[in-house]
Formats: structure tokens, C-alpha cells, sequence
């Protein structure tokens, strides 16, 4: 086990970067966290309101790709990295590929050069199952099936695991790789198929679903994947990738269903719409290596999951009214000046 009690987390103002720093916040009571972020249109200071105040929390505002920004946020002292900070959406990355480059390869380039050169003992490196491209009707993920992304977002985050990997084998720096399927709970952004389709449900709006509406994700609540992390956070072998996955196969259109029918509305609101270019097909997930090796299991129930991650949306529709009109964006210049 390594003791990692001061932890530069990157990207803690997005979905699955604040979730974690909650759950660490509530699971560790020695731990210490700095969130550096860009605030990008994906990072919103409101998701972690509720613990500005607590003594083992900082937030710094700056860049991965910048390397001054970096190491000046590093000052003080920090055992270990967790990179959550990313260009994450494939549509985005459909329409305009230059900040998934830049932020998702240069960005972990630069942070593995700042943990290389402030002698750190751990590396996280959140990536995705995407870098394994698209499966079939059959089989699985495992650690050691090819990377063959097919979006520039999951180019860019294969990209990222390969330097992470070099950092590894060439400097000896104890890094490790997560590689997990699709998340869902709390504060997602609303342009991820579920946050969208219950917000746009509430709104009485349609649901635009890609294609014929078959593809296929190995869904996960939110707070198993941080468990994971933290499992391998504490436990992870250096230079190892661990897949990470819930084990719960959907279709989006059974996903889709399945929203509606939580929140009693009418299927007349789904609309079939041109599928995305490139559309991965199937993602499943073999987590067997981490459950051996890290005792990790998920802890939540896809069903219970899905419906709790639906009340937290129709119970905080100030939360995503924020988020859409862009208000949320004000939120860091009120609590910390010019942004
Ligand atoms: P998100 O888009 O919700 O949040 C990304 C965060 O990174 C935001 O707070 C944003 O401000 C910050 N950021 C972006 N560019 C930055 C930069 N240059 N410098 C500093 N901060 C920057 O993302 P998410 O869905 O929470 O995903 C987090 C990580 O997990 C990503 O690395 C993603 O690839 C990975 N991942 C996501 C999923 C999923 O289902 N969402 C699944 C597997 C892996
Ligand atoms: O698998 C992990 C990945 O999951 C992460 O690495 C990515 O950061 C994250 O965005 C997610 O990627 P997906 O492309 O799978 O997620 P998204 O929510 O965009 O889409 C899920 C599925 O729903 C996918 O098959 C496309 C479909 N979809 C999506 C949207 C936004 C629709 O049919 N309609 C939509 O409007």
C-alpha cells in the first residue's frame, strides 16, 4: 500500500473529478487535496461549494499545458497525481480536435514531467475504455486487447496512455493507467446521453438518439469508479493499466427507455437522428484484474444507480438551469476574483 496523503487532483471541477474528490473527502480523513483546473465550459466551481471551506481542500485555476502554472500550483509538496483534466466529449472532438490535442496529450505530458521532476511516488492516469475502439456482439476489454480509438477524443486520450506508459518504462516514474467505461451520477454535464436525455425529458424537449439506437455501453455509478481509483491509488501497481467497469450492458435505447419510464414521461419524446460519424458500436468492459488483484467490486446496482442519478437531476434542476443558461460560469470570479 502507498501513502499517498497529498494529492494534486487535475480536472476537479468536472463530473467524475468532483465526485472523487467528495468521496476521498468523505473516505479518508487524512487526505489532502488541491484541484487544479482550467474551468473550461465543462468545469463548474459549484459542484464543490460544499467543501470550499474544508481546511484539506485547495483549488488553483490553471492549465495542465502550462508548464509554469503547473509547477507553481505543485509548491508546497504533493505525493501523487490523479489526471482527470480532459477534453471529454466525442461530439466535441468531432467538430474541432485542437484542444483534445493539446489539453489531452501535452497537458499529461506536462503534469508526468512535473510528478518526474517533484520526485513523486504515484501517477494516476484516468483514461477510457474508447482507446480499445469498437466491439463486436461478443467479448470484452481486457488490459491487453489493442488500442484502435476511432475519435480524435479517444486518439487523444490512447496518445496520453502511451506517454504515460514511456514516462514509466524510461524515468521509473510510478505511473498507472485507468481505463474505464461510461460513467453516470451526479453533476454531468448536460451533453452526456443521460444528463441530456432526463434534462431534456423535464424540459418536455426531444431526445435525440444517434443511429438506429443500438449501440452499446458498459454503464458505471459514479462513485464505483472512484472507489476504483482510489484502490488503485493506494494499491496500483506501478506501470500497470487497470480496465475498470460496472458489468451493466445497455443499449441507448433501453437507456433511453428506462429514463423515461422513471420519470413517467411519453417514448413520443425520442427522436432517431443522424448517427455520429465514426460510432463506436459495443464497449464491454473485463474488470476481472482489478477485482483479483485490488479487491475492488462495484458497490451500486445499475437500476437503483440509474434512478437515484434521475432524482438527483428532477431534485436539483437549479444545478442544471445554471449550467444551461451559463450562469454557473460567474460562480469563480464571486468566490475568487477575476477569472
Ligand atoms: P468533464 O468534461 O466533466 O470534466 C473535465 C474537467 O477538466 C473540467 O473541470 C475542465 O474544466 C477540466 N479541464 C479541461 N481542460 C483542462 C486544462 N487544459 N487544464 C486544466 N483543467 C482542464 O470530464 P469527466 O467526464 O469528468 O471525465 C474526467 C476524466 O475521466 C477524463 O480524463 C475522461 O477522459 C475520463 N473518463 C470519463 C468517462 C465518462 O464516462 N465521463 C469514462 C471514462 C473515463
Ligand atoms: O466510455 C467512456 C467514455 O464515455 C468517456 O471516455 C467519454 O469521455 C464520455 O463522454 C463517454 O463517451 P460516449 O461517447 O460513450 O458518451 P456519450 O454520453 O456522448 O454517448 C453515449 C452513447 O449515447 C453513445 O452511443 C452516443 C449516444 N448518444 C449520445 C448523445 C449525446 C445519442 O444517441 N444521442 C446523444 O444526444
Amino acid at each position: 500500500m502507498s501513502e499517498c496523503k497529498r494529492i494534486f487532483v487535475t480536472g476537479g471541477c468536472g463530473f467524475i473529478g468532483s465526485n472523487f474528490i467528495h468521496y476521498a473527502l468523505a473516505e479518508r480523513s487524512d487526505i489532502e487535496i488541491r484541484n487544479f483546473d482550467n474551468l473550461t465550459y465543462a468545469g463548474n466551481l459549484e459542484n464543490l461549494a460544499d467543501v470550499e471551506s474544508d481546511a484539506r481542500y485547495s483549488f488553483v485555476k490553471g492549465d495542465i499545458a502550462d508548464r509554469r502554472a503547473v509547477e507553481a500550483a505543485l509548491e508546497g509538496g504533493f505525493d501523487a497525481v490523479i489526471n482527470f483534466a480532459a477534453e471529454t466529449h466525442v461530439d466535441r472532438s468531432i467538430l474541432d480536435a485542437g484542444d483534445f490535442i493539446r489539453t489531452n496529450v501535452l497537458g499529461t505530458q506536462v503534469l508526468l514531467e512535473a510528478a518526474r521532476s517533484a520526485g513523486m511516488v504515484r501517477f494516476v492516469q484516468i483514461s477510457t475504455d474508447e482507446v480499445y475502439g469498437s466491439l463486436g456482439a461478443t467479448g470484452l476489454f481486457t488490459e491487453e486487447t489493442p488500442l484502435a480509438p476511432n475519435s480524435p477524443y479517444s486518439a487523444s486520450k490512447a496518445a496520453a496512455d502511451l506517454v504515460a506508459r514511456s514516462y514509466f518504462r524510461t524515468f521509473g516514474l510510478p505511473v498507472m493507467v485507468t481505463r474505464c467505461s461510461n460513467n453516470f451520477g451526479p453533476y454531468q454535464f448536460p451533453e452526456k446521453l443521460i444528463p441530456l436525455f432526463v434534462t431534456n425529458a423535464l424540459a418536455e424537449r426531444k431526445l435525440p438518439l444517434y443511429g438506429d439506437g443500438m449501440n452499446v455501453r458498459d454503464w458505471i455509478y459514479v462513485d464505483d469508479h472512484s472507489s476504483a481509483i482510489m484502490a488503485v491509488l493506494e494499491g496500483g501497481r506501478a506501470g500497470e493499466v487497470y480496465n475498470i467497469g460496472g458489468g451493466n450492458e445497455r443499449s441507448n435505447v433501453e437507456i433511453t427507455r428506462a429514463i423515461l419510464g422513471i420519470l413517467g414521461k411519453d417514448e413520443s419524446l425520442i427522436e432517431f437522428v443522424r448517427d455520429r460519424p465514426g460510432h463506436d458500436r459495443r464497449y464491454a468492459i473485463d474488470s476481472s484484474k482489478i477485482e483479483r488483484e485490488l479487491g475492488w467490486r462495484p458497490a451500486h446496482t445499475f437500476d437503483d444507480a440509474l434512478e437515484a442519478t434521475v432524482r438527483w437531476y428532477v431534485e436539483h434542476e437549479d444545478w442544471w438551469r445554471r449550467v444551461r443558461s451559463g450562469e454557473y460560469m460567474e460562480y469563480y470570479q464571486k468566490q475568487y476574483g477575476e477569472r
